[in-house]
């Protein structure tokens, strides 16, 4: 493992050196953004089957150059060019066969379907890394029933927080044969990232800071703008599926002036919509909401204070933030059909027929060199030669997943889509208001989270923080499915 840069699982740092330089970079104003452009649609990734039933397409990682300031050339990390990259739409039952070229020079990568159900070779895991310069191509089938708003990203040992945040993320939606949704709500992505850029327009390496909170941002970009414009007729409502990409920023959402419903999760739809004031998205987490604009004037999405636990100086402030501006006219919409009380229904899991407990903790000591973290998971960092759990493919699971840690520790499984079933803090059980199909839910500090799991598929699949700078630090896991 030797061979592999940037994955020593401890970290040993020099804290004089490197708290000078987190406190260096928060005494800079961060540049300022163009804000108020038309919001851009993500690109489409092109289908090149030239037949129904088949998605065939090459995605490519490589260097580019993006400009966030005027003048400023930002060197990124990009699918085909673009960062976001492209959005992928297949549909339910389709066959996808996605090249990947890895074109960074002097790093492993792979891509990651995060959510998807995907044979575990197939996945992108760090276990198969594609060299660089070398090509794999990614082939599966979508299952009827797998309809949902997923994402693509990269998964390399030791290097997914980086490439993510240096510009690696796209959206990959698979549509229903038949949708609920009325269309004339249209269907728009939100993708948010999260960029951080030096007074030269470059991107600041990481930091202590970053390594222990995970890597936050200046700017919360959609679809790489920020504070992008979206103009409305009054009357109106829109489909939106919304996707945090960041390494590490919770997004505590609401909307002025417009009426969220929430029809979604990260699975895809849920069994009947539900209001919504606010919404808490952890990072990787997606959902589908419907928002009506019913009020002419301006309608904004932004950002509440959440306090997900933070070590050290340099809290961002995540309150009071803009994500996008709706102008809604006063000319009224055709009339919009109404959202239908049931979308589809989600079968309850049966009775568990085994249990697990994994606990997260983290650890922080001096030692002679300076300090040493880990985020652990019962009480061992990952490592890629142990299997950690053996499972059997198609047995209905409890996981328990209890956070004794001091932050918020988003938990992700590979593979498939599971229910949240009980949460449990300060002693007290509660149940989660509807039932949805998650692959990724915060645990909340303190909080520990019960779920149902069942991986259909066989082979070797991760579980993890999503704060990227955490899994690389070892809070992941391997949970070893067997036919
Ligand atoms: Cu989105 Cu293992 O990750
Ligand atoms: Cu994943
Ligand atoms: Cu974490």
């Amino acid at each position: 493992m030797d061979d592999m840069p940037g994955m020593e699982p401890m970290p040993s740092m020099d804290m004089s050196d490197h708290a000078g330089h987190d406190m260096g970079a928060m005494a800079q104003a961060p540049a300022a953004l163009p804000e108020g452009e038309a919001l851009r649609d993500l690109p489409l990734l092109a289908n090149e089957a030239g037949r129904s039933g088949l998605f065939k397409a090459r995605l490519t990682a490589a260097p580019a150059t993006a400009r966030f300031v005027e003048g400023q050339d930002t060197p990124i990390l990009a699918y085909n060019g673009m960062s976001p990259g492209p959005l992928i739409e297949a549909c339910e039952g389709d066959r996808v066969e996605i090249t990947f070229a890895n074109r960074i020079a002097g790093e492993q990568s792979t891509i990651h379907w995060h959510g998807m159900p995907v044979p575990a070779d197939q996945d992108g895991n760090p276990m198969d890394p594609v060299a660089a310069g070398a090509d794999r191509v990614y082939a599966f089938e979508l299952p009827e029933g797998s309809a949902g708003s997923y994402w693509y990203h990269p998964h390399p040992h030791g290097r997914a927080a980086e490439q993510v945040y240096r510009g690696l993320a796209g959206a990959f939606i698979v549509k229903a044969k038949a949708d609920p949704i009325p269309v004339a709500y249209g269907d728009t992505s939100l993708m948010f990232t999260d960029l951080r850029l030096a007074a030269a327009g470059s991107m600041p390496d990481t930091t202590m800071t970053d390594l222990m909170n995970g890597r936050v941002g200046d700017h919360v970009l959609v679809n790489g703008q920020k504070n992008p414009k979206l103009t409305m007729a009054s009357g109106a409502k829109r489909r939106l599926r919304l996707y945090n990409a960041t390494n590490a920023r919770f997004l505590r959402l609401a909307f002025a002036n417009a009426a969220m419903t929430l029809i979604g999760s990260d699975g895809g739809l849920l069994e009947a919509p539900v209001a919504a004031e606010e919404i808490l998205l952890s990072p990787a987490e997606r959902v589908e909401l419907v928002v009506a604009f019913d009020q002419p004037g301006s309608a904004t999405l932004t950002t509440l204070d959440y306090d997900r636990g933070w070590m050290g100086p340099g809290r961002p402030a995540d309150a009071g933030l803009t994500l996008l501006t709706v102008d809604v006219s006063g000319a009224p919409a055709e009339t919009m059909p109404p959202l239908p009380g049931r979308l589809r229904p989600i079968a309850p899991f049966g009775q568990p027929t085994i249990s697990r407990r994994l606990v997260f903790t983290e650890t922080v000591a001096m030692n002679a060199t300076g300090m040493e973290m880990g985020f652990l998971i019962n009480g061992k960092a990952f490592d890629m030669g142990r299997v950690d759990i053996v499972a059997r493919a198609g047995e209905t699971e409890l996981w328990e997943i209890a956070n004794q840690a001091d932050m918020d520790h988003p938990f992700h499984v590979h593979g498939t889509q599971f229910q949240v079933i009980e949460l449990v803090r300060d002693g007290k059980v509660a149940k989660p208001a509807y039932l949805a199909w998650k692959d990724t839910v915060n645990v909340a500090r303190g909080e520990t989270v019960r779920l149902v799991i069942r991986q259909e598929q066989p082979g070797a699949r991760m579980y993890h923080c999503h704060i990227l700078e955490h899994e690389q630090l070892g809070m992941m896991g391997i949970v070893d499915v067997r036919a």
